[in-house]
C-alpha cells in the first residue's frame, strides 16, 4: 500500500486521536517523560508529531521545538494544541530528505512513527546529519514481538463506525540497531516497556548517539 493510506489513515483518525482510549499512545508518553536525555537549551526535532501529544511537553523541558508531519489533519490539531508556544510546524514526509541544514539539532525525537516506514536506513541517515556531534535520537516503538503477535495501530472511526488498520512495517530489535549503527551512530541506551496488565512488553525505545 502506498505511503498515502497510511497518511490518510492518520488524517482520518486526527480529530478523535487525543480522546481515544490508547494504551500504547498513553506509556509511550509517560515512558518519555522519565527520560533525562533533554537538555534546556536543546535544540529538538520530532519527527511524526501527530497532535501534539508530546510536543508541548518537549517545548516545556528544551529549547528550540521543530516538529513535523506528514498529515495536514494531524498538524492542524497539533496548531491549536500549540498555539500558545514557540515550537514551529512543519509538513513533511519524513522518508524524503529532510530541509534541514546538517548538525542544526541536539535532539531527534521519533515515537510510535518508524512502524510506518519501510525503509530504516535513510530515516538514520537524515536523523544523524541534521544533529550536532554528541546530539541524540530517541525513538520509540511498538514493540515488535506485539507485532509479531498481531497487534497493529487502529482506530474506530467516529463518522463511518468503522474499524481502520493502518499499514505497519514489523522491524526487528536488530534491524533498528544496525540500521542505527550503520548510519554512524553509538547506542546509549535500550528499554522495553510494559504497561498495566501487560504480558508482553508494548514498548521498545532506543537512544542513539552521534
Ligand atoms: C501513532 S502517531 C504518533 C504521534 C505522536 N508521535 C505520538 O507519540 O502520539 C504516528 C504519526 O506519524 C505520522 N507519520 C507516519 N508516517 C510518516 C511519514 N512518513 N512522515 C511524517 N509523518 C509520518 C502520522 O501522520 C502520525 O501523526
Amino acid at each position: 500500500m502506498p505511503d498515502s493510506s497510511i497518511r490518510d489513515a492518520y488524517g482520518q483518525w486526527a480529530s478523535q486521536y487525543d480522546r481515544d482510549e490508547n494504551a500504547t499512545r498513553d506509556l509511550n508518553a509517560e515512558v518519555l517523560r522519565e527520560q533525562s536525555f533533554l537538555h534546556p537549551d536543546d535544540d529538538v526535532l520530532e519527527i511524526g508529531c501527530g497532535t501534539g501529544f508530546n510536543t508541548q511537553w518537549l517545548a516545556s523541558c528544551a529549547g528550540r521545538v521543530v516538529a513535523v508531519d506528514f498529515s495536514e489533519a494531524m498538524l492542524e490539531t497539533a496548531r491549536t494544541r500549540l498555539e500558545e508556544t514557540d515550537v514551529a510546524l512543519w509538513r513533511l514526509d519524513v522518508t524524503e530528505p529532510w530541509p534541514f541544514d546538517g548538525g542544526q539539532f541536539d535532539c531527534v525525537v521519533s515515537t510510535l512513527v518508524l512502524e510506518h516506514v519501510e525503509r530504516l536506513g535513510p530515516i538514520f541517515r537524515e536523523a544523524r546529519r541534521v544533529l550536532r556531534s554528541g546530539g541524540r535520537f530517541y525513538l520509540s516503538e511498538l514493540h515488535p514481538y506485539r507485532q509479531l503477535g498481531g497487534a497493529q495501530a487502529n482506530f474506530d472511526h467516529e463518522a463511518s463506525g468503522e474499524n481502520v488498520t493502518i499499514d505497519a512495517f514489523t522491524h526487528p530489535v536488530s534491524e533498528f540497531v544496525n540500521e542505527g549503527v550503520g548510519a554512524g551512530f553509538t547506542v546509549r541506551e535500550m528499554g522495553e516497556w510494559y504497561g498495566t496488565n501487560d504480558d508482553l512488553p508494548r514498548l521498545m525505545t532506543i537512544l542513539f548517539e552521534k
